[in-house]
């Protein structure tokens, strides 16, 4: 049973989506159709997911009803259907604030000439601009055709040629997406490639360059990728993620075009998903965690491959100090794998936890059963549960049938913490970090040349109350061109209300809406009654430029739309 879904899949299930839609630049609307094919029905009614759409009619139904409008779940679409009929067509249109959607004028472009629009469909907008049943648990094949109000090329995350679009594995609708604007593209391998605006388009391919390795790396330890082409989408700074894994086209955020390749993780992350998510999905947003936490275990594995031991075992444990960090803030409920989220909106359950704690579950038994037995369980699977939606349950027995072993698994997936026995992630080169950084702190200078972005994270973590100013005039960080080091400084200087980065973080949070770095800075600004002001200043220029889930997220931090 998926809680966040109004649709019961059990009665009639639907297979097959027909797409037809103008994206009007104009009017910051959707405008189309969906014709929904199911089984030849034995029972008298369809129910659809909605949010705030405009239903303008339902052809070949009995009739139809929009239900109330539920603030998480949105409402829900009962259409009457004959027996034996096996499609409807909803004729529809959304709303310019859908949840989904994001309407960026040219300004908030790099070209600034061209207006731009993107979807982001997890976990549960994709019904805010088309009437589906909106369960990870409905898998759905789909062909699409769209136009654009002003001849802007439009992009779906499946097979593309021209305006027509065609995905003939079935997918969970959280993976649909569409994205439109002023996009050139260069190939990065014969089945890879890159889509960005015109004025980014050559960083992204340089930074880009080791996809194909990558790919590659899953597929000598995995099994085949399934889904023929694997290109990314550079979006605009608003995207409110770091990257999401739409299927053949992964969207990304600029602020990991460092031009050094050192935030490419994220590329082996929604790459990875093609396996874990994509191909063997969680069931309910309950069983997020095994999307995640199985996605960021290969994502390291591909760092392993692809840039060696030593910066796998960095980002490690990087990610290990964070999940600490994050997991201190959290209530009990929310530190278990498996999280309860009725009456809760699932983008709630979105922490490092899933994440983090679910990548060192596995870690932890792969260092019980050895490396070579766990990729040849991982490896069947991805086969064994190929295009399935799957449940925590149905995984605990697939491992319990295939992989016996000591490791605590009840503990680890339903109470809250790390278990003792965990796999504990080392990195040789922090520990000299360490030590730099404590020189640094008694006042010693330290050589910084050919320090990598995860050493200056780990440095810039080490240290304790520093002197700020001592720092920014030493390593001119105020100045930092790579976002992750730049956040960092940023909120430690917010922190120790060091002012003349101020200007410096009205920018960043002005020009950037990746959530993962708006929610600490602003919630660091909200601690004392000045940064408040700030805060409130900062966010009530910056808000219409930010996407609806991070807008939603911000207000609830600083209080209010205002
Ligand atoms: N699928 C997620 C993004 C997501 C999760 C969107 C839940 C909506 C709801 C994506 O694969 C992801 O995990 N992105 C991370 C980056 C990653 C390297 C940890 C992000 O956006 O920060
Ligand atoms: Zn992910």
């Amino acid at each position: 049973m998926d809680v966040h879904s109004f649709s019961q899949p059990d009665r009639v299930r639907v297979r097959h989506l027909e797409l037809d839609f103008d994206v009007r630049f104009d009017r910051k609307i959707l405008e189309g159709a969906v014709t929904l094919h199911f089984e030849p029905a034995r029972e008298p009614e369809l129910v659809l997911d909605t949010r705030d759409l405009e239903i303008h009619g339902v052809e070949n139904a009995t009739g139809f009803e929009l239900g109330p409008r539920d603030a998480i779940l949105g409402s829900a679409l009962k259409i009457g259907i004959e027996k034996g009929c096996s499609f409807v067509r909803v004729r529809y249109s959304t709303r310019p604030g859908a949840s989904g959607l994001q309407w960026l004028d040219a300004a908030q472009t790099a070209g600034k000439e061209h207006p731009f629009l993107y979807t982001q469909s997890q976990a549960i907008h994709a019904r805010s601009w088309i009437p589906l049943q909106d369960s990870p648990a409905v898998r759905v094949t789909f062909q699409g055709r769209v136009r654009t109000s002003n001849g802007l090329p439009a992009v779906m995350a499946a097979e593309r040629a021209g305006e027509h679009f065609k995905m003939t594995r079935a997918v969970p609708p959280y993976l649909i997406a569409l994205a439109a604007g002023e996009l050139a593209f260069k190939p990065l391998g014969e089945r890879s490639g890159v889509f960005a605006e015109p004025a980014l388009i050559d960083l992204a391919a340089r930074e880009f360059a080791d996809t194909e390795k990558m790919i590659r790396a899953v597929e000598e330890m995995y099994g085949p990728y399934r889904w023929g082409r694997y290109d990314l989408l550079v979006l605009p700074p608003s995207f409110p993620f770091g990257g999401m894994e739409n299927p053949c086209l992964t969207f990304a955020t600029p602020t990991i075009l460092a031009g050094d390749k050192s935030l490419v993780a994220l590329v082996a992350h929604e790459l990875a998903h093609s396996w874990s998510g994509n191909l063997v999905t969680n069931a309910t947003w309950s069983d997020f965690w095994l999307n995640e936490g199985f996605t960021v275990y290969l994502e390291r594995r591909i760092l392993e491959t692809v840039y060696g031991r030593e910066r796998e075992q960095m980002e490690a444990v990087l990610g290990r100090r964070e999940l600490d960090r994050e997991m201190a803030s959290l209530p009990e409920s929310d530190r278990v794998l498996h999280i309860e989220l009725a009456g809760r909106d699932p983008d709630d359950g979105c922490t490092l936890v899933p994440y983090e704690k679910g990548a060192l579950l596995l870690r932890t038994i792969e260092g019980e059963v050895g490396r070579e037995r766990f990729d040849a369980f991982l490896h069947s699977y991805f086969d064994h549960f190929a295009f399935q939606s799957i449940t925590t349950a149905d995984f605990l027995d697939y491992l319990g049938r295939e992989l016996p072993t000591s490791v605590p698994l009840e503990e680890w997936i339903f109470r809250p913490g790390v278990p003792s026995g965990a796999a504990e992630p080392q990195s040789d080169a922090f520990r000299r970090i360490e030590e730099a950084a404590a020189r640094w702190q008694h006042g010693t200078a330290v050589e910084t040349s050919d320090w990598s972005t995860q050493l200056w994270l780990h440095f810039l973590r080490s240290l304790e109350n520093p002197e700020l100013a001592r720092l920014d005039r030493e390593f001119h960080l105020t100045e930092a061109g790579n976002s992750e080091i730049l956040h960092q400084w940023l909120l430690m200087a917010v922190r120790g209300g060091y002012e003349p980065v101020f200007p410096r973080v009205e920018q960043f949070l002005g020009s950037v809406g990746r959530r993962k770095f708006l929610k600490p800075l602003y919630t660091e600004l909200m601690k004392t009654p000045e940064g408040r002001q700030r805060a409130r200043r900062i966010y009530s220029v910056a808000r219409p430029g930010y996407h609806p889930i991070a807008q939603a997220t911000i207000d609830g931090i600083v209080g209010g739309s205002q």
